[in-house]
């Protein structure tokens, strides 16, 4: 293999669809497509006249204004439509990178977004995200220490999988003015954005002009099926080079797809609002939860998104390992949490999805296992 495996796809691949009690995944509720009609205004018979033919390569312009809308300093030019939004990590790595180059990534990381850097280039070289007492911190001198004159681009991803964690608008704006006085580029990841119950900080779209967005609408709005997502990038010459690369991958985005992105960036306000309902909801069974189980689990509540990633006391597992009690708790119980391994980080975290409503059931049926005495064996 020419690429690393892609461990997440992999181990959701192994239990997603038959096990009956999901924990770990990052997406929040869904809806059928007569739910999503019903809420935006729109009929079946509209979907039914959508012409399956090609679309324009870059979007339709339309969808293209609605998504520009999202931000202070884009305009309908600067959007790139895609054909899911993993595909723009795909796209902007092709685009950017060259063998050569040195890229610095946020670690733990969704798989894509070091993998892809990883096969395309020199030497990817991990940014640790530390865990404190309560949340998880940045440290600006260790990025320094990481970046040389090869490094071309730095990857992160806010609100952040598998964490929660957020910056500070300070913090943010200091990662920004770090990239800018070196030129270096940005590729924020921006999937979980509209997530946030305390602060919030700009698009990095609209604070740098050297920044990739990846957006889309599979997890803030609970619509991974749509497979709906965009990159947004004020630079004409990349942007237009990133489209030559999509002339290779998929050429333009599915009709459907955009006639019901465009139906659901009209109510996104309150299809986040739904998402955060759900996840704020959950947040609370996990408090009790994690006060009950304090022995086994240290809990570091997420400032945003639909994630949190949660630490494994690893004496009292078997094996010392939280990657070999997820794979035992998905076959011996049904019951799925995503390995910390799986994000590229040691042995002793698994990640927690908030964002279903199922979340209640599969925390009753872990809590369950747990007073049985259940460590993975
Ligand atoms: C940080 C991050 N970026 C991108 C993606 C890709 O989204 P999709 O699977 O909808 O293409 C994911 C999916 O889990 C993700 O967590």
């Amino acid at each position: 293999m020419k690429i690393d495996a892609f461990l997440t796809e992999q181990f959701f691949t192994e239990y997603e669809f038959s096990s009956p009690y999901l924990l770990a995944a990052s997406d929040c509720e869904t809806m059928s497509i007569g739910d999503l009609l019903a809420m935006s205004g729109s009929s079946l018979a509209q979907l039914g006249e959508i012409q399956l033919g090609y679309t324009e390569s870059q979007g339709n312009p339309q969808l293209r204004k609605q998504i520009s809308e999202m931000y202070l300093e884009a305009s309908p030019d600067d959007i790139v439509v895609l054909t899911s939004p993993v595909e723009g990590i795909y796209l902007a790595m092709q685009t950017l990178l060259e063998k050569e180059d040195e890229v610095v990534a946020l670690r733990p990381a969704y798989d894509a977004l070091t993998n892809v850097a990883q096969h395309l280039c020199h030497q990817v070289l991990p940014w640790n995200l530390v865990p404190s007492t309560e949340s998880w911190t940045l440290n600006f001198e260790e990025l320094d220490s990481l970046v040389n004159e090869k490094t071309k681009l730095i990857i992160v991803n806010f609100p952040h999988n598998p964490t929660g964690y957020l910056p500070s608008p300070e913090e943010f704006e200091r990662l920004v003015a770090f990239a800018r006085d070196r030129g270096i580029w940005l590729f924020c990841d921006e999937i979980y954005r509209g997530l946030e119950w305390g602060h919030t900080i700009p698009s990095a779209a609209d604070l740098y002009e050297k920044s990739i967005v990846l957006c889309g609408l599979s997890k803030t709005y609970g619509l991974p099926g749509l497979r709906a997502g965009w990159v947004v990038i004020r630079d004409e010459t990349i942007r237009t080079e990133l489209i030559n690369w999509k002339h290779y991958t998929t050429i333009c985005p599915a009709s459907p797809t955009e006639f019901l992105a465009s139906q659901a960036i009209r109510v996104r306000a309150a299809l986040a609002e739904r998402s955060k309902s759900i996840i704020e909801a959950n947040l609370e069974l996990c408090e009790t939860f994690f006060e009950k189980h304090h022995q086994l689990f240290t809990w570091r509540r997420p400032q945003a998104g639909s994630v949190a990633f949660v630490e494994m006391n690893q004496n009292q597992l078997v094996d010392s390992s939280a990657e070999a009690f997820c794979h035992n708790l998905a076959r011996d119980k049904g019951i799925v949490l995503l390995p910390g391994t799986c994000l590229g980080y040691e042995d002793r975290f698994v990640r927690m999805g908030l964002g279903r409503s199922g979340f209640q059931a599969a925390l009753n049926a872990l809590d369950q296992c747990l007073d049985q005495g259940y460590t993975g064996a």
